[in-house]
């Protein structure tokens, strides 16, 4: 791996001397895309977990980070390289690999422990043992008491307890958790990661190595001693970056907060992107968190603002009071008036700029051309969708394909909020329509022939 960055922060941890649990070598995977090209998601990717290790696997949406982990669980084949587990190559499913989903992947009609118990139905365990060891596993998992209940009963993060339980159970030389905390609410999620990290700390749980698959650049600084980031199109190792604090780590710890900032750095480097994401200028911005303003709003505001008594500016909490909006109505749409060069904000006072004059003075045809040349000049996100349309051979995008980018900078939630905000102004900018029902960005009609 000659292009391969590293980065060690402290010194090497005694990890590398150990046996290695699995080791990849070369290993890449095609997939056959609907118009019948053939698209390489995985290109010579190497990575070996040793005994003792926990490591994290960085990369964006579509990087190929499921599908590395499907091939490492046995579920699906690669195309090219080779697997090894405990020294032999790979083939099919294996007892000593576990994976615990995002999803939770439970059986709905299936009690806890009837769930968690399935891990080892699959490997013929007796009937006794598997209901004692069970119930020892959701025990250690936190969930005693929930052994009968139906996963509908359960919230989100006991559910995903029941997901690890039923990976533990078998004590598999190999955990494969596949952001196994990010369809869980922020605290729910932390307090989980955490109880794995003790669980792993106290060796109690009888696993031999974990690969953790994040989004989060916290979670894996947090939790790994080691990260992995994967590069898109195709997904190889681009990055590796060694985390030797000690475990439980204080995320206000300076060193802690340093090594984030340079994982940050290493996933915005194009380098980290991939060909196709190099050419984004500013990817990172995608990811920018626009204001939860609407455009009647921002306009009202920007009407007001140019009228008696104010005349082009104004002091915010008399604007607001003007207004009648509270403050947290008044500042996103301010905000959002200076992210387009409309008006300026400055120790409490908003300015009408000349665009800003300009557009007050607008018929609404003129507004919205206006509008949509500011969306797409200042907002990276609407800049990239207009892009991606412009690429697309049929002329359309999905919204959930441009939510899983933004999904590699944002919670899911926030990703969510952020898109709608760009749809709103790209659509009222007319820079990009948008199909309510099936979810589907195109150019707009204008413009399709
Ligand atoms: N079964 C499949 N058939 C065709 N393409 C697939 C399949 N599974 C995944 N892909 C594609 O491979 C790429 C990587 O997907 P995935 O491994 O899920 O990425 P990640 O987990 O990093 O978001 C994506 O572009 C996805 O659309
Ligand atoms: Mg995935």
């Amino acid at each position: 791996m000659a292009d391969q960055d590293k980065i060690v922060a402290g010194v090497a941890g005694k990890a590398e001397a150990k046996a290695p649990v699995i080791e990849l070598r070369n290993v890449g995977k095609v997939f056959r895309t609907a118009d019948r090209t053939d698209r390489a998601v995985l290109e010579g990717v190497n990575l070996t977990l040793r005994e003792g290790e926990i490591v994290a696997m960085l990369g964006r949406s579509g990087s190929g980070k499921s599908t590395l982990l499907r091939i490492m669980a046995g579920l699906v084949p690669s195309d090219h390289g080779e697997v090894r587990f405990r020294g032999a190559p790979l083939a099919g499913a294996a007892e000593g690999i576990a994976m615990v989903f995002q999803s939770f992947a439970l059986f709905p009609w299936l009690s806890v422990q009837q769930n968690v118990e399935l891990g080892l139905e699959a490997q013929g365990v007796p009937k006794a043992e598997r209901a004692r060891r069970a119930e020892a596993a959701i025990e250690l998992i936190g969930l005693s008491g929930f052994n009968s209940a139906l996963p509908r009963e359960l919230s989100g993060g006991m559910r995903q307890r029941v997901g690890i339980a039923r990976a533990l159970v078998t004590e598999p030389d190999l955990l494969l958790m596949d952001e196994a905390f990010s369809a869980l609410d922020v605290l729910t999620g932390e307090t989980l990661r955490d109880e794995m990290i003790d669980l792993w700390e106290s060796g109690r749980a009888n696993i031999r190595s974990i690969l953790i698959v994040s989004h989060n650049i916290e979670e894996a600084v947090m939790m790994a001693d080691r990260i992995v980031i994967l590069s898109s199109d195709p997904g190889r190792v681009r990055a590796e970056v060694r985390v030797s604090f000690p475990r439980p780590r204080n995320r206000d710890d300076a060193q802690v907060r340093a090594l984030i900032d340079e994982v940050y750095a290493l996933m915005t480097s194009p380098a980290a992107m991939g060909p196709r994401m190099a050419t984004l200028a500013a990817a990172q911005q995608i990811g920018f968190r626009l204001p939860n303003a609407d455009i009647s709003r921002m306009e009202g505001i920007l009407d007001l603002l140019l009228e008696a008594p104010f005349l082009g500016r104004a002091d915010l909490p008399h604007l607001a009071e003007e207004a009648g909006l509270t403050d947290d109505e008044l500042l996103p749409a301010c905000e959002a008036l200076q992210l387009l060069h409309l008006a300026t904000l400055e120790r409490g006072d908003i300015t009408a700029t000349s665009l800003g004059r300009a557009y007050y003075a607008a018929e609404p045809a003129e507004r919205k051309v206006l509008f949509g040349r500011q969306v797409l000049l200042h907002v990276a996100l609407a800049a990239h969708i207009r892009r991606e349309l412009e690429a697309a051979e049929d002329g359309e995008v999905g919204e959930e394909q441009v939510l899983r980018e933004l999904e590699a900078f944002l919670k899911p939630e926030e990703a969510e909020r952020v898109l709608a905000v760009a749809i709103a102004w790209g659509r009222y900018g007319e820079i990009y329509a948008y199909q309510y029902n099936s979810g589907m960005l195109t150019l707009p009609e204008a413009e399709e022939e």
